[in-house]
């Protein structure tokens, strides 16, 4: 199946359901709890002309930038907390800090619009990295569990986060080329079939006590968090359960989803399992969406699992 979106206004988006199920079409008018339901379904979002405004001048910037050669730079990535960008081989500092500028509008930009588009989450939410994505995926090297061409879900290797939701917003800026995805099942319907296979995690701790001593400790010290929870090491093990497992890529239901220059789209990358099989020039903002702000609280990955494996 391909998306195929003609004559739509800026104000339109199309809901690409995941699920087999057929598109929805929709307006800026549909209520914010509509819109977070779709996606906490495993909707992707998909604005086909993009409600963030990039210039001419910037975009060339843009294409003209090269990211450092290098497995653990996996993208060229702004960080709003720090306002700092990195991964970046800048030629000059002026370069530096114009890359910085478009990097932290695009932060902004979104944020902004998020803040209305789905409301519910905008209170407690925490705006992560803003990514720029120069290098085509088509043919990239990377390790097998970096890959993006093999079908997954996402999880935080490194930062714990405890069931919260990883929601990406995504703008194809190549100025002739498609961004094209597969995504195959949903976490919910992946995690019935493969639940059996994978072992049972630790239980879950509450919210109120998620942080341990040693996390609560480093961030007093103003220190990044280390280690990670049962709950962020069950979606890492799927993860790579899913890219290690031959037989999965290549038998599972794929649908194809052709983003093309100027669009922008939005998912839950750890409900709507996704690859990226070519696409060169994107940009990307990650939030993550406490759990405790979701419409549809039983499709969080962390509430699936405790049902799958009956935890409390
Ligand atoms: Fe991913």
């Amino acid at each position: 199946m391909q998306t195929k979106v003609k004559g739509v206004n800026k104000t339109d988006f199309i809901v690409c359901m995941t699920d087999g199920s057929k598109p929805i079409q929709a307006s800026l008018a549909q209520t914010p709890e509509i819109v977070c339901s779709l996606l906490e379904r495993g909707g992707i979002i998909y604005f086909p002309q993009t409600p963030f405004e990039i210039s001419a001048s910037d975009r060339e910037f843009l294409l003209a930038q090269k990211q450092k050669e290098a497995d653990y730079h996996k993208n060229i990535a702004y960080r709003p907390k720090e306002d700092i960008v990195t991964g970046f081989a800048a030629k000059t500092q002026v370069d530096a800090q114009r890359l910085h500028s478009i990097m932290a509008d695009y932060h902004n930009q979104t944020t902004n619009f998020l803040r209305s588009f789905l409301a519910p989450y905008a209170n407690a939410w925490e705006p992560d990295f803003a990514t720029f994505r120069p290098i085509e995926e088509k043919g990239r090297k990377m390790s097998l569990r970096k890959r993006n061409d093999l079908i997954h879900v996402d999880s935080f290797a490194t930062r714990p986060i405890y069931g919260d939701r990883i929601l990406r917003t995504f703008t194809n800026i190549n100025p002739t080329q498609n961004r094209v995805w597969k995504t195959s099942d949903t976490f919910e319907h992946l995690l019935e079939t493969y639940k059996n296979v994978m072992a049972a995690p630790a239980p879950f701790k509450s919210k109120n006590d998620r942080q341990s001593i040693l996390t609560r400790l480093y961030s007093m010290l103003g220190l990044k968090a280390v280690g990670t929870s049962p709950y962020d090491k069950y979606m890492l093990d799927f993860h790579n359960f899913l890219k290690e497992n031959g037989f999965f890529q290549s038998n599972c239901r794929k649908d194809t989803w052709e983003f093309p220059p100027n669009s922008s789209w939005m998912v839950f990358t750890d409900m709507v399992s996704h690859s990226v099989l070519s696409g060169q020039y994107a940009l990307e903002q990650t939030y993550i969406i406490n759990q405790d702000d979701l419409v549809m609280p039983e499709k969080a990955p962390i509430n699936l699992i405790k049902k799958a494996y009956n935890l409390k």
